[in-house]
């Protein structure tokens, strides 16, 4: 992959791809609650804006949904809240476009001077940036490419999407890749090409549906696998556990029984949690206890992985020499069922070997918890593309920038 160091940008345009796909405030303010991924994208802009490039940053927030341009942008989210805030960071002002490859787009990129910043309304108000029909997409990424004499791209968190600002973008045009994807792709490889041992691997998160090919691909890898989170819930069902009314993807009990046996037959140890705090209902104040993993009431959800699997968890991170998470281990944003994510958290701070953070969830748990980023090896802003790298897939987004 070419760098941006190996590219000339004084005086020029430069279309940079970031993932700025920050979490909102639900409750109504829309208000940024984690802007790691803004501030992720910070060293590119700087490094861009002071070279001199005009930089026009082109970026998705959410999955919106309507047939056009103005009913998906009638519904929202905007990329408005994200310019304000990354102009503050910047400590500089960056014009926003309100539109994507209309008069304001236009203007906007026309009016840039060199050194000068501007974002571009959401890629994902236009219905073809994420079309599955080839012919949609190249229109978009033609109309995007009017605003540009060069790609960059570094929105690493959304390389494994074949989207149009993404993956047709770069095929249209001169291109190198930022230095944030370089760098992710530098850690994501040294976890798949002779890690350290003994190597762990933590997956959490809501969707065992999500996580069953890299688990797949990450029992010819790690050592270890732990697994919480709502994830969780289907392997012990597979195990023959009542789990009450936890999070449970039925369909996929089978496919956790394969993995426990592919397991047993490979070695690889996979740890589930022996204790489970279980809630009476989805609700940051609903009353909990803590309970055997093996048998979670009928009227009770499991919210968190319990004491004793922290305890549990952190003995099997202890002695690891690389660690890879994804996927906090409860309901980390209601305090009461935070303590299982946080004890993983802490227990990869003192580990002595390579640790990776991957994906939003994680990276946001940790910075909810004021523990010190400098203490993990590395913090990914991609949790679907680093996953999908370890699964071994290939992703469009990097194909584009190697190309
Ligand atoms: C992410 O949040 O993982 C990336 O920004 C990609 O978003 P997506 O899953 O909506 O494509």
């Amino acid at each position: 992959m070419r760098s941006i160091d190996d590219i000339e940008v004084a005086g020029r345009r430069v279309l940079l791809r970031c993932d700025l796909n920050v979490p909102l405030d639900k409750s109504g303010s829309g208000a940024i609650t984690d802007d790691g991924r803004i501030r992720a994208s910070l060293p590119v802009i700087r490094k861009l804006s002071g070279a001199g490039a005009r930089v026009v940053v082109m970026a998705h927030l959410g999955r919106p949904k309507g047939d056009d341009f103005a009913a998906r942008a009638a519904g929202g989210p905007s990329l408005r809240v994200v310019a304000e805030r990354l102009g503050e960071l910047l400590g500089g002002c960056v014009a926003f476009a309100a539109d994507l490859t209309g008069p304001s787009a236009q203007a906007t990129a026309d009016g840039l001077e060199d050194g000068q910043v501007a974002l571009l309304e959401n890629v994902r108000f236009e219905p073809a940036e994420t079309s599955k029909d080839d012919s949609e997409r190249q229109g978009l990424a033609a109309a995007l490419a009017n605003f540009g004499d060069l790609y960059v791209g570094d929105g690493f968190g959304a390389v494994h999407r074949k989207h149009a600002s993404v993956y047709d973008l770069p095929l249209l045009m001169p291109h190198a890749a930022g230095d944030l994807v370089t760098a992710e792709v530098a850690v994501l490889r040294r976890l798949t090409e002779s890690p350290a041992r003994p190597y762990a691997v933590v997956l959490g998160g809501s969707k065992v549906s999500d996580k069953l090919g890299v688990i797949g691909n990450l029992l010819g890898l790690a050592d270890r696998v732990l697994i919480g989170g709502g994830m969780v819930y289907t392997f012990l069902a597979a195990l023959g556990h009542e789990v009450g009314s936890s999070l449970l993807e039925a369909d996929h009990i089978e496919s956790c029984k394969a993995v426990l046996a592919e397991a047993r037959r490979r070695g690889v140890q996979i740890v589930l949690p022996t204790d489970i705090v279980a809630a009476t209902g989805f609700a940051a104040d609903a009353p909990s206890a803590v309970v055997s993993a093996q048998a979670i009431p009928a009227d009770r959800m499991g919210l968190d992985i319990g004491p004793d699997s922290s305890a549990l968890f952190a003995a099997k991170l202890a002695d690891a020499r690389t660690v890879f998470w994804n996927g906090p281990m409860g309901v980390f944003e209601f305090p009461a069922f935070a303590a299982g994510t946080r004890a993983v958290a802490e227990a990869l701070t003192k580990v002595d070997g390579l640790t990776v953070v991957g994906g939003g969830d994680s990276a946001a748990a940790v910075r909810s918890f004021g523990l010190d980023e400098g203490a993990f090896g590395h913090i990914s802003t991609g949790g679907g593309a680093s996953l999908e790298y370890l699964e071994g897939k290939t992703l469009p987004g990097l194909v584009a920038l190697e190309s």
